[in-house]
């Protein structure tokens, strides 16, 4: 029984974007966890989504529709008959024309539609690109739930995903207060780990670009990364969780790391590969990996899994999935 006093068994649940990397292990969450689930896809006989119906309990417990985030008839069929809605889909590059407005209104549209459907909780796939990115913030601040991005640095920066995330978010939070929808908040960050999609997304190319020589040097940055089955369980966890928590949001962070120590982990791990080995000099001092609090995940009961173990998967899911050519030998140094 949940926390609703219903089966679990019993109740159908909507993921946007079913098929993209969180939206995926999302789905194989839930269906492990005994929930019914409809997926959403824009083109859900598209082969790139066939991988959702391979998953264990998809026969039984899954269905794929098709919905575009700005079609508000699509996202009402959508969510006909859901207790909840996890909503995962947005665009993720950063100059895809469609950016502000799937992603905006696109979750106006998705809160709207729950609530004419009458779906009694959503789950809003945040991005700590939302979070992190304000240059006034002391680096010895514990970054958590209260913080926000500085929304006119990321316009001046260029970081139109951060805004769209930053609105959305914004948007989701008025959307639930106004309509009276329930509304739990996963703000992962840089997310990596064993992909289930064949197509390679945002956050795992920032891993094989590094593994295939193609970036000759690392920049002088700090970033922060979480392991794509934690995103998955964090989702599934503040779904679940009692309905009387002060806040809404849940900071989705395993580690922070420089990327001189990211690109040397997978040095390490895989010595056979030409990873990038050389940082940038940009005569600035070495940026500060900032601190930031996981605590409220961690009191739900999510151990999160070590950054060492999430590199690995990621690197051995992009060689099986054919991702990452083979290493070319190092040519033995000329004797003199
Ligand atoms: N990966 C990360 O590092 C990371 C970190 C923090 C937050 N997030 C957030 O997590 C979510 C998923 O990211 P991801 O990395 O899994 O990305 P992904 O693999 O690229 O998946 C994105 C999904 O969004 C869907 N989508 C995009 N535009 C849409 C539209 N107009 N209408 C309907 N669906 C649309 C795509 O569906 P189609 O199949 O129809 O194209 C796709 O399934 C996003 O909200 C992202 O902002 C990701």
């Amino acid at each position: 029984m949940d926390n609703n006093g219903e089966k679990k068994q019993q109740q159908l649940v909507c993921v946007t974007g079913a098929g993209g990397f969180i939206g995926s292990w999302v789905v194989k969450e839930l269906l492990l966890h005994g929930y019914r689930v409809r997926g959403t896809a824009r083109d859900p006989a598209d082969s790139k989504n066939a991988h959702l119906l391979a998953l264990e309990g998809a026969k039984e417990g899954l269905s794929l529709c098709g919905a575009d985030l700005i079609d508000c008839d699509d996202l009402r069929a959508a969510f006909s008959g859901c207790h909840g809605v996890f909503h995962v889909a947005s665009p993720t590059i950063n100059d895809d024309p469609e950016l502000m407005l799937a992603a905006v209104e696109g979750t106006r549209n998705v809160m709207n539609a729950a609530a004419d459907m009458g779906v009694r909780r959503v789950v809003f796939t945040s991005s700590y690109g939302a979070v992190h990115m304000d240059p006034n913030r002391s680096p010895d601040t514990v970054m958590d739930e209260t913080c926000w991005s500085d929304y006119d640095f990321c316009k001046q920066t260029g970081n139109f995903y951060c805004c769209a995330k930053m609105m959305a978010e914004k948007t989701a939070t008025e959307e639930a207060a106004r309509r009276g929808l329930e509304l739990a908040v996963v703000v992962p960050s840089m997310t990596i780990g064993p992909a289930l999609q064949q197509a390679m997304n945002m956050s795992i190319a920032h891993i094989a670009r590094y593994m295939m020589g193609t970036k000759k040097v690392s920049p002088n940055a700090v970033a922060a990364y979480t392991d794509v089955r934690d995103v998955a369980r964090a989702h599934l966890l503040v779904y679940e969780r009692r309905h009387d928590a002060p806040s809404s949001r849940y900071l989705c962070i395993g580690a922070v790391l420089h990327r001189s120590r990211l690109v040397q982990l997978l040095g390490d791990l895989f010595p056979n590969y030409h990873v990038t080995a050389k940082c940038e000099d940009d005569g600035k001092p070495m940026a500060r990996p900032y601190r930031f609090s996981n605590q409220r995940l961690r009191d739900l009961g999510l151990e999160f899994t070590p950054i060492r173990e999430s590199l690995y998967e990621t690197v051995m899911s992009l060689k099986q999935k054919g991702h990452l050519c083979l290493p070319v030998p190092v040519p033995k140094r000329a004797r003199l």
